[in-house]
């Protein structure tokens, strides 16, 4: 119940909003795609995936992931994921920057 009312006035702005873009200006409308779009990336299905997802999304989009890939492999894989950690602060244990290398080197390294 407390949800259903809090997600209210949320869905009524975005009605608003996308009332408001189709209405007169055109040319706002691929704004609202694009923001769906990132909210819903989903990672490849693969051991670590939930762990790559939980800690590689709190300070930006999951889609930093496979629209780097073509330019990874392993090593530069295990760069970013110290340089997240050392110069971002991100939370992660050493256990778990070896569970998301694996995974990453597993899936989004395009480069040989
Ligand atoms: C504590 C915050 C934080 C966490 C957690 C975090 N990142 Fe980042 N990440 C950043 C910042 C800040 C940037 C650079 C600024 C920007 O472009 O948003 C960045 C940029 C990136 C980039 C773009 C290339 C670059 O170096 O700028 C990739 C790829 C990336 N992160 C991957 C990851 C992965 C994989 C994880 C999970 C292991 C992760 N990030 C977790 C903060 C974080």
């Amino acid at each position: 119940m407390k949800v259903a009312l809090a997600r209210l006035p949320a869905l009524a702005t975005a009605a608003l909003v996308l009332g408001g873009a189709g209405g007169w200006l055109g040319a706002a409308e691929p704004l609202v795609p694009a923001q769906l779009k990132e909210e819903t990336v989903r990672l490849k299905d693969a051991p670590g995936r939930e762990l790559t997802e939980g800690r590689c999304n709190i300070c930006h989009s999951l889609d930093y992931i496979p629209s780097n890939a073509p330019a990874m492999n392993r090593a530069v894989w295990q760069k970013e994921v110290q340089k997240m950690r050392d110069r971002f602060g991100g939370p992660l244990t050493d256990e778990e920057a070896r569970q998301i290398l694996d995974y990453l080197d597993g899936n989004y390294s395009g480069k040989p």
